[in-house]
């Protein structure tokens, strides 16, 4: 293990004085462990959550992220693979090499940290509360004894099944979905009171679903990035050159302003 270790940090440091020269580089070798000939980046997603990753009407996997890595993957020289999963098993498949980045409107925190890295972040986004029209709940605060539809495995479950445990909303339930949109169904259906989510998906599912709203207090600021594997410094330092470029140059922000316009 400490050999392992000690080479870790030896590759890591050659690495850094490799690509020390920056964005510039286009040595794309992938040392990663899928082997050195090949050049395909598996991008793990959640394709239910637009406007990050959806399917079009062409049923091809689209959004945000995906233009956002693909972008990356064109400078990098690498080919890209989508892989739609569910969400709660992104950071697994990226730990075990099954994919190299984890790309799903991804929430940086510090027990996702300790699984995997994250890149540097490339936006920041919001959990919201959607709520009936004529709901009563104006503020997280009002959550005591409801029912709270959230996707599993999200920040907005992880939060609020946290908050619920530690007996702070009363007799409140959570009530996991696989995905954001089943869980805004069930609040139109009326099945539950509240749906905790991110900010610009939860405005596509209000326009989607009628008599819904997003409260405008907000639950809790948040920051997306991408995740890689831990021992994949390689990459992550590839991607983070690649981000810092595109971030400078313009071809970001016009990703994100073709998929939300600006309020
Ligand atoms: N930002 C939230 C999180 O990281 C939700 C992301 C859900 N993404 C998706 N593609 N379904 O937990």
């Amino acid at each position: 293990m400490k050999k392992f270790f000690a080479l870790l940090m030896a590759v890591m440091m050659l690495t850094v004085a490799l690509t020390g020269c920056g964005a510039g580089n286009t040595d794309t070798t992938d040392a990663s462990e899928n082997g050195a000939d090949t050049k395909v980046i598996t991008v793990a997603t959640n394709a239910y959550f637009p406007p990050y990753e959806f399917y079009d009407d062409n049923n091809e996997i689209v959004g945000i992220d995906m233009e956002i890595m693909q972008l990356i993957c064109n400078k990098l020289g690498y080919e890209m693979k989508i892989e739609d999963m569910e969400f709660d098993t992104i950071i697994a498949a990226v730990q075990s090499g099954k994919a190299q980045v984890g790309a799903a409107g991804m929430t940086v925190t510090e027990d996702r940290l300790l699984e995997v890295n994250f890149s540097d972040t490339y936006t920041t986004a919001k959990q919201v509360i959607i709520v009936p029209e004529d709901s009563a709940i104006k503020s997280a605060d009002d959550l005591t004894d409801k029912k709270i539809g959230v996707q599993l495995g999200t920040t907005g479950d992880i939060y609020i099944s946290g908050d619920v445990e530690d007996g702070l909303y009363g007799n409140a339930t959570v009530e996991q979905y696989q995905n954001g949109i089943t869980a805004v169904q069930a609040l139109s259906q009326g099945k539950i009171d509240a749906v905790i989510i991110d900010n610009e998906p939860a405005k596509v599912f209000v326009e989607q679903n009628e008599g819904l709203k997003i409260l405008e207090a907000e639950y809790i600021e948040e920051e997306y990035a991408f995740a890689i594997a831990k021992d994949n410094t390689e990459l992550l330092d590839e991607i983070n050159a690649t981000l810092a470029d595109i971030t400078a140059s313009g071809e970001l922000q016009a990703i994100v302003d073709k998929y939300i316009t600006a309020e």
